[in-house]
């Protein structure tokens, strides 16, 4: 093996992997399906001057320290990075990359699967033909709610959020949103969204769909207050990052029919799902598949790749979350 050395904290997807493998000493974890454990995480970035990362690795000043000071860069294999202390790596001048924009589009299929099999109770009705209970078709049988015309919700109204925001126009939809940070006129005007207060928002949405990163701020911004303040008719969905709901809270809603639904491809202990969520019908669980397609996951690792061969090769990383770290290594050079 020729090139700087470097970790993979998990396979990646061939084309990528083959892509890392060219040009770099890898060090692959091919320990699927448990994320690599702590200890021989420590043991095996010691040295290495680049890592990819997962979102099941933290990267913080322990692993940094482990690493040593030739560690250029920590490329994460995701867009959300609250897995890394990004702050912690631009003191220690290493570089912080994420998967931004090529997940998009396919996560925002993703919530909408999960609003509409949520919403109509899709899943449910799944499980039920498979029980081989029998049956006939009935007027009040399995009712669900509607999604066109109704009201949605978007709470972060980032690229995601917006890519949500788009599909539901074709549903007739009105789109409302909450976001700390409000986007210019022109995004509000090319969705037709209204911003309205987080308050607002819970009392008005059918649909509530949650693309917000997890920070202190966010985590827990879903909990019993919240759910209820929301229409017992309403289905919540949440693709973002688990913490961001009290998932003990949505259990306890769902139970006691304060919301309608729950559609969830995140969760607050991943990889454990709350044993009343399981147990909940009207609870629909998948294991984090946002971004799981074919060509997304293919995309995502050639980002990871270009970011990691960029900051060893000298060039500014395409998505780089710490410019300062790039910037003190030029002023440095
Ligand atoms: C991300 O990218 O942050 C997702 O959670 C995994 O695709």
């Amino acid at each position: 093996m020729t090139g700087p050395p470097v970790l993979v904290t998990r396979r990646l997807p061939a084309t990528p992997m083959q892509a890392i493998l060219d040009r770099c000493d890898a060090d692959v974890w091919e320990g699927p399906p448990e994320a690599i454990p702590r200890d021989e995480l420590l043991r095996r970035v010691a040295g290495k001057h680049g890592a990819v990362t997962l979102l099941t690795e933290r990267v913080d000043a322990e692993l940094l320290e482990a690493a040593g000071p030739q560690l250029r860069v920590v490329a994460n294999y995701a867009v959300g990075y609250d897995n890394i202390d990004v702050e912690e790596c631009t003191r220690r001048g290493v570089m912080a990359t994420n998967t931004p924009d090529v997940l998009t589009e396919t996560t925002a299929d993703l919530a909408w699967a999960l609003l509409m099999a949520a919403g109509r109770r899709i899943a449910e009705g799944d499980r039920f033909l498979r029980s081989r209970t029998p049956w006939i078709w009935g007027p009040e049988m399995m009712l669900g709610q509607d999604i066109h015309d109704a009201v949605l919700g978007v709470v972060g109204f980032g690229r995601i959020g917006q890519a949500v925001a788009r599909r539901a126009r074709g549903f007739g939809m009105r789109i409302d949103y909450f976001d700390l940070f409000r986007p210019p006129a022109e995004v509000e005007r090319e969705h037709s969204a209204e911003f309205r207060e987080f308050g607002e928002l819970l009392d008005e949405s059918d649909f509530i769909s949650i693309h917000v990163a997890l920070t202190p701020e966010t985590r827990h911004l879903f909990g019993t207050e919240q759910f209820r303040r929301m229409k017992r008719t309403a289905v919540i969905v949440n693709t973002a990052r688990g913490p961001v709901i009290d998932e003990a809270a949505l259990a306890a809603a769902l139970r006691d029919g304060e919301i309608f639904g729950a559609g969830l491809d995140v969760f607050e202990k991943e990889p454990e799902v709350h044993p009343d969520l399981v147990a909940s019908d009207n609870a629909v669980i998948v294991p984090h598949l946002g971004s799981a397609t074919v060509k997304t996951r293919d995309a995502m690792g050639m980002l990871a790749a270009e970011n990691l061969f960029a900051a060893l090769e000298g060039r500014r990383p395409p998505t780089l979350l710490n410019p300062e770290a790039w910037e003190s290594r030029e002023t440095a050079n």
